[in-house]
């Protein structure tokens, strides 16, 4: 007989002996893992588990395809909720938060969170002329009256945009999904609800990469116990996240360890100051040093928004930083700074990018480029923002609120005044100077060292420093990360080897053929010479009142190109050499980068003028992290610095 033939009584039979017949009985998982809906053109990621139930479920059809309608819960004081008041307060709601958007007005719930009973005017259903509305609701705080009927909610959830289901009247959140265009992100994530994450389970189409999930800021009210609420966070992918793999930037990694059982104390502390983590971002391999052009083997580099869109994003926090610099959705990235991955891609991108004090949080569950090295930084878009992060962050530095009265001015590494970006540096220590009520002193560490550098020591400071960075990271993560790294994949693999980029690869071989951990042991030895030198007779002394005696400043980017599409060569040693940038890794101080402005360079891609960033570094004490961002906060106050926005220009025109 032909299955063909069964009919309906056939087939249910012919599948109950199939389903008896099997041997062991074998439960079929499935997951709810949400859906994506597009409301007027725009994606949203509906959540798969509810936050609460609309009682009893009196929602209109849906004008989707799905069960799904698109609801406003709208929380206010208003002891009569008039028609005006709905119109400033979705004013309001439109202004505020990207995810809101006319299309949540299908159904209104309106909750009272005054004193005693509020009454809802019927002015009410004028102001929703014109609006594809098709109920009103009304929690018991209000009194319903004409149209709007009563309704209650399982559980109390903020104001925002919500999906809820006609068929259940599960209410979810609604998340914006927007596109990774600019390739920053290795993987998004959303919350599980249980204090850890998922990799974000829905992508929109309409772009060739991944999307992003984002919450709407409605949902979340900043306090003095959670002072980030809602600030949606992108992580550099080195930080071990609960429930998410960590790449490190290297494909063979991520597939081997399982997703991480814990989220690492220095993100913890972030997401229990309320930060919301929307993703892994990317990273040179292992937060090394690695070239857009033809070093990003394993993954392909992120793209920085400045200019012409195809200058190198600088490394290694490669991703965070160009994700602040594209993404108006994207509020704080945090990234790492070892020898300069905050401060480089903070100053090629024009954003504020910190190297904090060595020690500034625990970097327990971060892979690890040099323990003795090794910082946790924040991209951010202003100083508010970004001093509000650090003051959350970094407990335990004294928050100064006097400044340094002396300004260490690098005069050497300063481009001359009547370039434009000399102007725009001078222009800045100028007002810097005014702002202090002081004149800069000009210095130089090379002739300050040979004047007072510890008689044991060269007097040349290069000497002293020329090997001790490359030494330190490259025996550092050889030990800590590349041998378990290779033990752990031989094992699995029949004794292969994973396949690392050519720069980290060459870092470590150096590292080991050029004297390995006696070297290392010898780095470690002459930073600490340097360390205690730059504290006492160098330009890193302590201060009772002001934290630090002063605030040693150098330009950090001069608006140089740096174009994705010309080859270097292929990377052979370490960095060398000691510079400014170096004085932070070694005497373990915050180097702060902040954006001045930016210069015009014709480019050879799109044949126009573009621009580029300029930033300058505020150096201070080491544990000064606090009374730094507290004076760059102030200068962004006074106009003195501005906050920078998203895409090629750093300041809207
Ligand atoms: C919703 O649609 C179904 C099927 O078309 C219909 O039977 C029902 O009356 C509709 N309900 C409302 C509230 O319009
Ligand atoms: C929206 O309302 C909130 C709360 O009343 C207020 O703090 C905020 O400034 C308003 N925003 C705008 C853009 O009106
Ligand atoms: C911060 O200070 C506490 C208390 O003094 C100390 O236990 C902790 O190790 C410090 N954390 C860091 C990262 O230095
Ligand atoms: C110190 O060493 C660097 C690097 O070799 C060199 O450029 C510089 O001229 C030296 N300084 C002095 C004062 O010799
Ligand atoms: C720094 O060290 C490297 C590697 O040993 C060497 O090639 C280079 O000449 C040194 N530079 C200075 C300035 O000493
Ligand atoms: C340490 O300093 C000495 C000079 O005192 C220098 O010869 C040596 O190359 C340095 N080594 C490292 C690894 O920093
Ligand atoms: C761009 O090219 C034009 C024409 O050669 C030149 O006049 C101009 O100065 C150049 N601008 C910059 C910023 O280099």
């Amino acid at each position: 007989m032909s299955l063909l033939h069964l009919g309906f009584w056939g087939w249910y039979a012919y599948i109950l002996t199939l389903l008896t017949a099997t041997p062991v009985f074998c439960e079929t998982s499935i997951v709810d893992n949400g859906r994506v809906a597009a409301v007027n053109g725009i994606n949203y990621y509906v959540g798969g588990t509810a936050v609460s139930r609309l009682m009893p479920i009196s929602g209109p059809n849906s004008t989707l395809a799905t069960d799904l309608i698109p609801m406003t819960i709208i929380r206010t004081r208003e002891t009569r909720f008039t028609g005006d008041t709905l119109k400033r307060v979705i004013g309001n709601y439109t202004f505020s938060d990207d995810v809101f958007q006319a299309g949540f007005l299908e159904a209104i719930l309106l909750a009272y969170d005054g004193e005693g009973e509020g009454k809802i005017d019927p002015s009410v259903n004028g102001a929703l002329h014109g609006v594809d509305n098709k109920i009103v609701m009304a929690l018991s705080g209000y009194h319903p009256r004409g149209s709007v009927s009563l309704a209650k909610l399982r559980d109390d959830i903020p104001k925002g945009p919500y999906f809820v289901s006609t068929r259940t009247g599960d209410v979810y959140q609604a998340f914006r999904l927007y596109p990774d265009h600019q390739l920053a992100f290795t993987e998004a994530a959303l919350g599980d609800g249980k204090g850890g994450f998922i990799p974000l389970p829905a992508a929109a189409g309409g772009s060739m990469t991944k999307s992003v999930a984002v919450p709407s800021r409605l949902y979340y009210t900043p306090s003095s116990k959670k002072p980030l609420a809602g600030l949606r966070l992108g992580v550099k992918d080195i930080f071990d996240i609960k429930g998410l793999r960590t790449s490190g930037g290297n494909r063979a990694f991520y597939d081997l360890y399982s997703p991480r059982s814990i989220t690492g104390p220095a993100i913890q502390r972030l997401i229990d100051a309320g930060a919301v983590v929307v993703g892994k971002m990317g990273t040179v391999q292992f937060a090394n040093g690695d070239n857009p052009t033809a070093d990003w083997v394993d993954f392909h580099c992120p793209f920085n928004p400045r200019g012409d869109g195809y200058q190198a994003p600088g490394g290694s926090s490669s991703g965070p930083a160009a994700g602040i610099a594209a993404y108006d959705w994207l509020d704080i990235a945090v990234g790492s700074d070892t020898g300069g991955s905050m401060r480089s891609p903070g100053g090629m991108q024009g954003i504020y990018a910190n190297r904090p004090s060595t020690g500034a949080v625990s970097l327990d569950h971060v892979l690890p480029l040099c323990h003795v090295l090794d910082t946790a930084g924040v991209f951010a878009r202003n100083a508010d923002t970004w001093s509000t992060v650090m003051h959350a962050w970094y407990h335990n530095f004294t928050d100064y609120q006097k400044y340094p009265k002396r300004i260490f001015y690098s005069k050497a590494s300063f481009p001359a005044a009547d370039t434009k970006a000399g102007a725009l540096l001078e222009g800045l220590v100028k007002k810097l100077e005014k702002f202090l009520g002081t004149k800069r002193e000009s210095v130089d560490i090379f002739s300050q060292w040979e004047k007072t550098h510890p008689s044991h020591a060269p007097s040349n400071v290069s000497d002293l420093l020329n090997t001790t960075y490359a030494f330190l990271t490259s025996v550092g993560q050889y030990r800590s990360l590349a041998v378990p790294f290779y033990k752990d994949y031989a094992a699995k693999h029949g004794g292969r080897r994973p396949f690392i980029n050519p720069g980290p690869l060459v870092r470590w071989t150096w590292g080991q053929d050029n004297g390995g951990n006696t070297a290392y042991d010898l780095a470690v030895k002459n930073k600490t010479v340097f360390k205690k030198w730059w504290g006492s007779e160098g330009f890193g002394k302590p201060n009772d009142k002001t934290c630090s005696e002063g605030i040693y400043i150098y330009p950090y980017t001069t608006g140089d190109t740096q174009y994705r599409n010309v080859y270097t060569d292929a990377p052979t040693i370490p960095p060398m050499g000691f510079t400014n940038g170096r004085v932070a890794n070694m005497a373990e101080t915050p180097d702060l980068v902040v954006p001045v402005g930016e210069v015009p360079y014709n480019s050879t891609v799109s044949h126009h003028t573009e621009y580029l960033p300029v930033t300058m570094s505020f150096v201070a004490s080491r544990g000064c992290d606090l009374m730094l961002v507290n004076l760059i906060k102030d200068l962004e106050k006074a106009g003195i610095l501005n906050p920078v926005g998203t895409g090629p220009r750093m300041y809207s025109t």
